[in-house]
């Protein structure tokens, strides 16, 4: 199959290109390398797929939709997966006009070349933080998910929205997945795994909202990457999928956890709650399981100590 896979540089997108390719798909990565965070690690996330016989890089803004529609018209890609995004929740307060543009405005542009070249589905990667605080446990896909806490949640419900209206019009197969706090190798700077492992290792003060007694449903990297693998092999019209693990942790306990690997103690804070934050992430994956034969392997202890052994290797050195 030829795939084509935005943010194809980053944490998840990475993951993703290496296990198709592996399983013998043609991909074209995209990715406009942003200075979000270090564009180098971004570079070395795929520097091995460059010589890759059935891999095309293409650095490409997904908010310019000329080169978009010059891509589809030339690579003409059977299916897409959308990664591409500002992502973090605490960023986008104050930044709504960067991620309506990015988020919303970039993958309108992806939506129209792929009604254009008649794409066969289209995967997008939408969030938990779609749920915000919202009181049914666990979050269940038909929750109305209409109180976004910010604008990133905010921009990642507009696109699900849309992409109804895609499959509508045009008949577009598109599923949403909502990842829920994915990690693992090469997992995001800005994210919990990395920052509690950097502030140990370099003693710094890490902030815990609530005193640590927000739950958190961690997703491990593979996990994930099985998800998004068989939602891409099976077009179902338009669904809203979860994919998470199912089993909240508190923030204490996850810091205990990498406290024990890295075999010093933390030095912890409690920083007031952004309004941003709900107190708990907890994925029902009933639906995964029933369309997607989604069934998670990775327990956090297994998918921590992995994080933990990568970034001895790639980050330490
Ligand atoms: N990591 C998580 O826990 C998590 C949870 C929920 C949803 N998601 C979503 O999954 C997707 C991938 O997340 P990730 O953790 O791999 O993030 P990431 O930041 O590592 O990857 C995103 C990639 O998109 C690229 N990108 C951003 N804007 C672009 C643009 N305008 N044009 C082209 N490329 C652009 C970036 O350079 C980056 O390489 C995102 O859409 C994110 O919102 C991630």
């Amino acid at each position: 199959m030829q795939i084509l896979i935005t943010g194809a540089a980053g944490f998840i997108g990475s993951h993703l290109c290496e296990r198709l390719l592996e399983r013998g798909d043609r991909v074209i990565a995209l990715d406009n390398f942003n200075d979000y965070y270090d564009p180098a690690r971004k570079r070395e996330n795929i520097h091995q797929l460059h010589n890759h016989p059935r891999c095309i890089s293409c650095e490409a803004d997904i908010c310019d939709g000329e080169t978009i529609n010059r891509i589809f018209a030339e690579q003409r890609p059977e299916t897409v997966v959308h990664l591409a995004a500002y992502g973090a929740v605490r960023y986008s307060i104050g930044r709504a006009k960067l991620y309506t543009d990015v988020n919303i405005g970039g993958s309108i542009n992806l939506l129209e070349a792929a009604r254009e070249i008649g794409v066969k589905n289209f995967v997008f990667a939408s969030t938990s933080s779609v749920y915000g605080n919202t009181q049914r446990l666990p979050f269940v896909e038909t929750d109305p998910c209409n109180q976004p806490l910010a604008p990133y949640p905010a921009s990642k419900r507009a696109v699900e929205l849309m992409g109804y209206t895609y499959h509508h019009l045009h008949g577009l197969n598109f599923t949403a997945l909502r990842f829920f706090n994915v990690y693992g190798p090469r997992g995001r700077p800005d994210m919990m795994p990395f920052i509690v492992t950097d502030s140990i290792i370099k003693q710094r003060e890490i902030g815990l909202f609530n005193g640590g007694q927000m739950q958190r449903d961690w997703t491990y990297i593979d996990d994930i990457v099985d998800g998004i693998i068989a939602a891409l092999d099976k077009p179902v019209g338009y669904e809203l999928i979860n994919l998470g693990r199912g089993e909240p942790v508190l923030m204490t306990d996850f810091v205990q956890i990498i406290e024990r690997l890295v075999g010093h103690k933390a030095m912890l804070s409690t920083p007031p709650t952004p309004l941003s934050e709900p107190k708990i992430t907890f994925a029902d994956i009933v639906k995964a399981r029933r369309l997607l034969d989604y069934n998670p392997q990775t327990p956090l202890k297994t998918g921590l100590c992995r994080f933990w052994e990568w970034y001895q290797q790639e980050v330490m050195d």
